[in-house]
């Protein structure tokens, strides 16, 4: 095992970024076996050497991190943008690790999105053979009659052929929209919006508020939670991969 600097080593715990590692070690916030380190050139061997902060002792990262975003509307689900556009990267770059999001949602809906370093559960999560399943929560133009509302559910003839079963809820309507529940287990682009227009009914608005177990909570536009070691075990599992 390689000796490594501390702040390396806590960033690399996904504790914070290496910068505001330092500033912990300088205010005395960091020991190792036992003694406070104030010098930011030490080294330390994480899972050798016992490292704490504020008392608090650090393991290495035994799986990987799972982040939850509400994506707002008019940002790109990309890390980088071509056109300038506010990507999803200006919202996690205070994370130290490498994220990729998983999957896409549109520049102008908003909602769930998950981003994580773990490239097989991104894969399983996006692959069409898990199905996993995604809540939508949609606003739709109009007051889909009872035959548009059985095709949604039943499958819609897209020109990229019949949807899949859909789970749907009417929950609301007013005078000019109808806002409904739409859970899918197939991810195609613009699939929503493209079975609503289909329908007769096109989409207004889109929030994405759940994927496979994991939901938007009490998160607001912008706002970001990490997945606990539990929850990211319950991903893995609905994806048929090992929990730990
Ligand atoms: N369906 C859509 O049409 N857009 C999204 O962003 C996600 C699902």
């Amino acid at each position: 095992m390689q000796a490594e600097r501390l702040q390396k080593i806590l960033s690399k715990a996904g504790i914070t970024s290496r910068r505001k590692a330092e500033g912990l070690i300088l205010q005395g916030r960091v020991s190792v076996n036992g003694k406070i380190v104030r010098e930011l050139g030490t080294k330390a061997v994480l899972g050798r050497d016992e490292i704490r902060v504020d008392g608090k002792t650090i393991k290495p990262e035994a799986e990987g991190v799972v982040l939850v975003l509400f994506k707002p509307r008019r940002c790109v689900t990309t890390l980088h943008d071509p056109q300038g556009r506010r990507t999803v990267a200006d919202f996690v770059n205070k994370f130290p690790m490498r994220l990729y999001p998983v999957g896409r949602l549109d520049y102008d809906a908003e909602g769930l999105l998950l981003l994580t370093n773990d490239g097989e559960l991104a894969h399983r999560l996006q692959h069409p053979r898990y199905k996993v399943p995604k809540t939508y929560l949609v606003k739709v133009r109009g007051h889909p009659p009872a035959e548009a509302l059985a095709s949604l559910q039943q499958g819609v003839n897209l020109e990229d052929g019949i949807t899949a079963p859909a789970e749907l809820i009417v929950m609301e309507d007013d005078q000019k929209a109808t806002w409904l529940s739409l859970t899918l287990r197939e991810g195609r682009k613009h699939q929503v919006k493209r079975m609503c227009a289909a329908v007769g009914h096109p989409v207004l608005r889109l929030r994405r508020t759940k994927v496979g177990p994991i939901e938007l909570d009490d998160l607001r536009p912008g706002e970001i939670r990490r997945l606990k070691s539990r929850e990211v075990r319950s991903l893995r599992k609905n994806v048929g991969l090992k929990g730990d």
